[in-house]
């Protein structure tokens, strides 16, 4: 994406958007920009699995991301708790009137109360300050994978485990480099540099067992620590789970073989229908 001008930033949202209040996270104020690898691989995705047809924002801000969204899509949905943002957000997406949906409220309200699951989701996005680790789950425990969707993160996973979370989880499940009294300095951790493989696996395990629970089947497509190293940028492409076995030597009329002796198509494989 190029195209500087002076009514667009380098990644072409328009000046307007960034009017009014700035974001704060628990780092501090954030640059009026958004983040570069932010948009670029979430656009990737989006525009790989588009069109959409309806488009969840379920941290929606003051609608960067949410107005790139509205383009390629038939309906968005967005949720935002701050008035603030929330107001900044309406005027930023007004241009797309009817085929906009927007809610100033919690979010976990927002999944208990307003998610219809006959809503065809293709696109869910969990933009956190912080980590949506709650939402996800409260998100895939109501709504039903029944097509091909992609879900979007941003997690604070490792902010939270180098700033706020409570020593148990960092002595029992990090213990190669928050060496608290086992090895080192007591109470210095190791660079928070090495802690990045970890915490992929952390979040696609969590991706993994709700995929588990609840009937999916679910893909990492990326996964960015960024720059500032807070917070991770992810996707995971997800598709329903198969219901039985498929047999592909048979869809294409070959032999199989069946306990090392051949049969015929005709005889068929055993395979469940
Ligand atoms: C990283 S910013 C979102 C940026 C936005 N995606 C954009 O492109 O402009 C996170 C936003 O989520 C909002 N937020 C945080 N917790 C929330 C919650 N529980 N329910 C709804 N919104 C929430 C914050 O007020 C903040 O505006």
């Amino acid at each position: 994406m190029g195209g500087k001008g002076k009514a667009e930033t380098r990644w072409r949202l328009p000046r307007r958007l960034f009017e009014g209040p700035s974001y704060e996270a628990a780092s501090g104020r954030l640059s009026v920009e958004a983040d570069r690898e932010k948009i670029s691989f979430r656009l990737q995705v989006f525009e790989a699995t588009g069109p959409h047809k309806t488009v969840l924002d379920l941290y929606a801000g003051k609608g960067y991301l949410a107005w790139l969204y509205a383009k390629g899509c038939e309906k968005l949905i967005c949720v935002e708790k701050n008035p603030k943002y929330f107001r900044v957000l309406q005027r930023n997406l007004s241009e797309y009137g009817g085929k906009v949906a927007l809610y100033c409220m919690d979010n976990l309200k927002w999944l208990e109360c307003c998610l219809n699951v006959e809503e065809p989701i293709t696109f869910v996005d969990f933009d956190a300050y912080g980590t949506p680790a709650l939402q996800i789950q409260r998100f895939f425990a109501k709504y039903p994978v029944r097509r091909l969707m992609v879900a979007c993160l941003t997690d604070g996973l490792i902010f939270n485990l180098r700033r706020m979370s409570n020593a148990d989880l960092r002595r029992l499940y990090l213990q190669d480099f928050y060496l608290d009294g086992l090895a080192g300095k007591p109470g210095e951790p190791k660079s928070i540099q090495e802690l990045g493989e970890y915490v992929f696996r952390i979040q696609s395990g969590l991706l993994d067992v709700l995929a588990m629970r609840f009937g999916f089947q679910a893909y990492p497509l990326y996964f960015k620590v960024n720059k500032r190293c807070t917070a991770s940028y992810s996707a995971y492409l997800l598709l329903p789970k198969l219901v039985g076995a498929a047999d592909f030597k048979r869809y294409v009329g070959l032999r199989v073989a069946k306990y090392g002796r051949r049969i015929s198509t005709e005889e068929g494989s055993g395979n469940p229908s």
